[in-house]
């Protein structure tokens, strides 16, 4: 019992269309000719919908691994927005990341310069940057300062910059033509009910490690798990997970609607 219950703790990745199709979009922006302007991304959705996931997907499977005698590369830099729109703060925070001693009262401008001579060392073909709707924590006019900083390093490295952040975000890229033009927004939406969703539970039933098979795609089922889980991903895993947890316990062995309306579960809006 113990190693199922771990097994249905543990982190899957699931692959579903709109994934797929943004994986797509970065795998353009990856292989982009390096030209003056490279174009960016902006991934947003609401929280819990699965952005850092598919990013981190992307980011893990474009690492090589190398031989010790070669020089280590790292196509896909992943970092997290510092709490507020600081250009220094992030550069002191990225050059942390890649273990490269620094002087954090050194300028932002040398921090940067040291920050992208790593990165051109390192092969980096990509630079993320996660949470960044942190940067609404700061004045409008700070927010223009860092997304500029954001912009001249794209400029200076010719690599995409993708951002990923929630709608918060998407609103704060809107303000300057500038940024909005060259960051693509590229939505990560909420479930709504279809073939796609029936598909997603039939893959969530198969992964889960019960004796009976569920059928979460019937239509009552899927119902009730995309009212409680309101279309997002992530919430939806945590009530399939809580689920087969409860029935592995029970000696069930089989998620059905009586599972579902017998969880304590709060739905996301109702929280707090
Ligand atoms: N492709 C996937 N396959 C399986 N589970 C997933 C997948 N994507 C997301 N999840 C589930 O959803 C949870 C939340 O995902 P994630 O952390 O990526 O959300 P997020 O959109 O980054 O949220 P936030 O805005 O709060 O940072 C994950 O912990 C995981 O349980
Ligand atoms: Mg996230």
């Amino acid at each position: 019992m113990a190693d199922r219950v771990n097994k249905i703790n543990s982190q899957i990745w699931i692959g579903y269309p709109r994934a797929q199709q943004i994986n797509a979009r970065l795998e353009d922006l990856l292989v982009h000719p390096q030209v003056a302007r490279m174009p960016c991304m902006l991934l947003y959705g609401d929280s819990n919908v699965g952005k850092t996931r598919l990013i981190r997907h992307f980011a893990v499977k474009k690492v090589r691994s190398t031989d010790e005698d070669e020089t280590p590369t790292l196509p896909v830099f992943m970092t997290l927005a510092p709490s507020k729109p600081d250009e220094h703060e992030l550069y002191c925070e990225c050059l942390r990341q890649l273990n490269s001693p620094h002087r954090p009262s050194a300028s932002a401008g040398a921090l940067r310069d040291q920050l992208c001579s790593l990165l051109k060392d390192l092969q980096t073909r990509m630079f993320v940057i996660d949470e960044i709707h942190n940067m609404v924590a700061g004045a409008p006019v700070k927010q223009r300062i860092f997304l500029a900083a954001l912009k001249s390093m794209s400029n200076k490295l010719q690599i995409p910059i993708v951002a990923v952040g929630t709608t918060d975000a998407f609103n704060a890229f809107s303000i300057d033509s500038q940024i909005s033009s060259r960051f693509e927004p590229v939505a990560l939406p909420r479930w709504t009910d279809g073939v796609d969703f029936r598909r997603l539970l039939a893959t969530f039933v198969k992964a889960t490690p019960l004796r009976e098979r569920s059928l979460l795609s019937s239509d009552d089922v899927a119902a009730k798990l995309l009212k409680m889980s309101e279309g997002l991903l992530g919430e939806l895993a945590e009530v399939i997970r809580r689920s087969a947890i409860a029935e592995i316990k029970a000696g069930r062995e089989c998620i059905t609607m009586e599972t579902l309306t017998g969880l304590d579960w709060t739905p996301p809006s109702e929280r707090r």
